[in-house]
């Protein structure tokens, strides 16, 4: 019986983060902590997305150490490399072949309505790449090269993801079944991490006011002194509620490192100020975040051992990936070497 079960074979996940220089609290609580917990039930597949990085501008010396950073902080978050395939994107060079591809089975109309597309075009007004409008089929790409079954995102995602369904589903329905139609991956837990400045807007590591959120490496007195001055509001009484978005959100944060639910949090905070609070949410994040800060330190100072690492990622990421390359491009019609 054991035997039969393990014979089953497990669905793949597959996610991905770009390696920009901050991971926040917010990537690590949305995104990081449940990459980490996904790797015993599923065949989890983890890259990171530097070729959807440079679709804006990056300076060369700090976009090489912010690859190798994220790389080695990602491990030192608990992606492990014995149970999951993690590599670097540019490394696997099926990626940009069957992004190309996909971009000629991807309407400009439809590109044209992503959201994100808008506002980014938006913000960097100045380089309103193609790369940029493409953004959406290399993500495509990402996914579908590994017949991935599900796929964790965050909300700003999900239009992308959508896209890429449409698009296995329009490539399946010319050619026959070729790509896994990708479902999202929603988790069980893992609260949205809202801002500390202002709690209706999500925390972000490119926000001006740097007080706003607390990046997984800063140090002890930094998250102490960020969480002190969080926003919250007059009411001085610690329970979750309308109109109580930084308290909410302080609840969410301290419930996610804790695992204590709200009511939990609500009692142990009766008859006690938000000060009490916010120390005890701030020391709970920096316990969380100690054991991976030290990691990260032995890591990024190991450039051999984290060589190993994606070396060994991009080796089993091709293997898999050629397959569902060779396989598209048979149906298309080129001729296969
Ligand atoms: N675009 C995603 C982000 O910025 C990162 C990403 C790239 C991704 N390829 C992916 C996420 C494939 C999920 C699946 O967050």
């Amino acid at each position: 019986m054991e035997e039969q079960k393990s014979q089953v074979k497990k669905k793949v996940i597959f996610s991905a983060i770009q390696p920009s220089g901050t991971i926040t609290l917010g990537n690590y609580i949305g995104a990081l902590k449940n990459w980490t917990n996904l790797q015993d039930e599923f065949n989890c597949i983890y890259a990171l997305a530097d070729l959807h990085a440079i679709t804006v501008r990056q300076n060369p010396k700090d976009f090489k150490k912010n690859i190798l950073e994220a790389y080695a902080l990602l491990l030192a978050c608990g992606v492990d490399v014995e149970k999951s395939i993690f590599f670097i994107q540019s490394h696997v060079h099926t990626h940009a072949e069957l992004a190309w591809v996909l971009n000629c089975y991807t309407q400009f109309g439809e590109l044209s309505r992503m959201t994100q597309f808008k506002d980014k075009s938006q913000k960097h007004a100045d380089n309103v790449n193609v790369g940029l409008f493409a953004y959406p089929s290399l993500m495509a790409a990402d996914i579908l090269l590994y017949q991935a079954d599900m796929v964790p995102v965050g909300a700003d995602q999900k239009q992308h993801l959508e896209l890429s369904r449409n698009i296995a589903e329009r490539f399946n329905g010319i050619y026959g079944n070729t790509f896994k139609v990708p479902d999202p991956y929603i988790p069980k837990t893992g609260a949205k991490i809202m801002s500390l400045q202002d709690p209706t807007r999500k925390m972000s590591k490119s926000d001006e006011n740097v007080n706003s959120f607390v990046a997984v490496l800063d140090k002890p007195d930094v998250i102490m002194k960020k969480f002190k001055r969080a926003v919250t509001d007059s009411d001085a009484r610690v329970f979750y509620g309308d109109g109580k978005e930084g308290i909410n959100n302080l609840m969410g944060i301290y419930s996610s490192v804790t695992g204590l639910t709200n009511q939990q949090i609500e009692k142990e905070f009766e008859g006690k100020g938000y000060g009490d609070f916010k120390v005890a949410v701030a020391e709970a994040v920096i316990e969380e975040l100690r054991p991976i800060q030290e990691r990260f330190d032995k890591y990024i100072a190991d450039k051999a051992y984290l060589k190993e690492c994606y070396d060994k990622g991009a080796e089993l990421a091709l293997r898999f990936s050629q397959r569902t390359l060779d396989k598209a491009m048979k149906k298309v019609g080129f001729v296969i070497k």
